[in-house]
């Protein structure tokens, strides 16, 4: 099977993304993995510190390993925000793929030297292993806001993104580009969308040149996802849209089966309603440059 980095180098070429989803229980793993499945494209879950506090973080790697070993399929586990170098540690030595070392609400001279360390602890541990490192302010928390934090304020400058690079040498970078963590009240109503700065994105494609995600792509317009991905993104991260998706799947089943206590005949549609969102996301992000060009 083909490693995590050759799979975002060819995605690169294909001028696809990857779709990372985030998971907290067997249900969003077990639809995230079916979508990409029968899509045919590889996926990388996610589970941050609390989901991998509620998950168990060895749990999370037995699980994703199990689905990955059995259909010999290119799913991969990533430590999602990892604020510690310990909780960082922790999910390398248990076998996750890749970690995302999240130190930018530290001030940026700091947020280098405590990531340039992590990248070198956690290659030290597992050379295989691919580091994330995240500048700027994007808010916080994959739920359901009442008002958007001032996305301008904490925007990546390609200045300060080839510099982070360059000096923590990360594999990967997420920037702020007017993406956001979770999702509005308009947003789940439809009635609004999240919009990028597309410019800010090529020109620190240009700057930092290596792989770049987007965070908090919930909600995010259709038409800049695929500019995005133009012009250089090569991971999207989606949580919030799949976490509706549960709890819209889940309310529905229980309404439509009050006397129900057998999970497995209560839960297949919870199933089915986050594998709709994983599946849609799934397609728009392996487009290909002709086909978003065309559309
Ligand atoms: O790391 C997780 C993602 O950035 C999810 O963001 O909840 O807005 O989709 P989201
Ligand atoms: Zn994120």
């Amino acid at each position: 099977m083909d490693t995590l980095l050759n799979i975002l180098l060819q995605a690169e070429t294909k001028g696809v993304a990857i779709g990372h989803f985030n998971f907290s229980d067997f249900l969003m793993l077990k639809a995230i993995f079916e979508a990409a499945r029968d899509l045919r494209v590889p996926v990388v879950v996610g589970a941050s510190e609390g989901e991998r506090k509620f998950i168990g973080v060895h749990q999370a790697a037995a699980m994703v390993r199990s689905f990955r070993e059995q259909f010999d399929f290119p799913i991969f586990l990533n430590a999602d925000h990892t604020h510690s170098l310990p909780g960082a540690m922790e999910a390398a030595e248990a076998g996750f793929d890749w970690i995302v070392f999240d130190a930018s609400a530290l001030p940026f001279e700091e947020n280098v030297r405590q990531t340039k360390a992590a990248v070198q602890v956690l290659k030290s541990l597992r050379p295989e292993i691919l580091v994330e490192g995240e500048i700027g302010d994007i808010g916080t928390g994959s739920e359901i806001h009442d008002v958007a934090p001032d996305l301008q304020r904490g925007l990546t400058t390609p200045a300060e993104a080839r510099q982070f690079v360059e000096e923590t040498e990360v594999d990967t970078l997420a920037p702020a580009v007017g993406n956001m963590h979770g999702m509005l009240k308009s947003m789940i109503a439809g009635t609004a969308k999240k919009r990028l700065d597309i410019e800010r994105i090529r020109a620190i494609k240009k700057e930092a040149r290596g792989f770049m995600t987007l965070h908090g792509a919930s909600g995010t317009d259709d038409g800049d996802l695929r500019e995005a991905i133009t012009a250089g993104i090569t991971t999207v991260h989606i949580n919030t849209e799949a976490r509706v998706a549960w709890r819209r799947g889940l309310d529905g089943a229980l309404a439509k089966q009050p006397n129900q206590v057998v999970p497995y005949k209560l839960l297949p549609p919870v199933i089915d309603s986050i594998k709709q969102v994983v599946a849609a996301r799934l397609a728009l992000f392996s487009q290909g440059r002709r086909a978003r060009s065309a559309s």
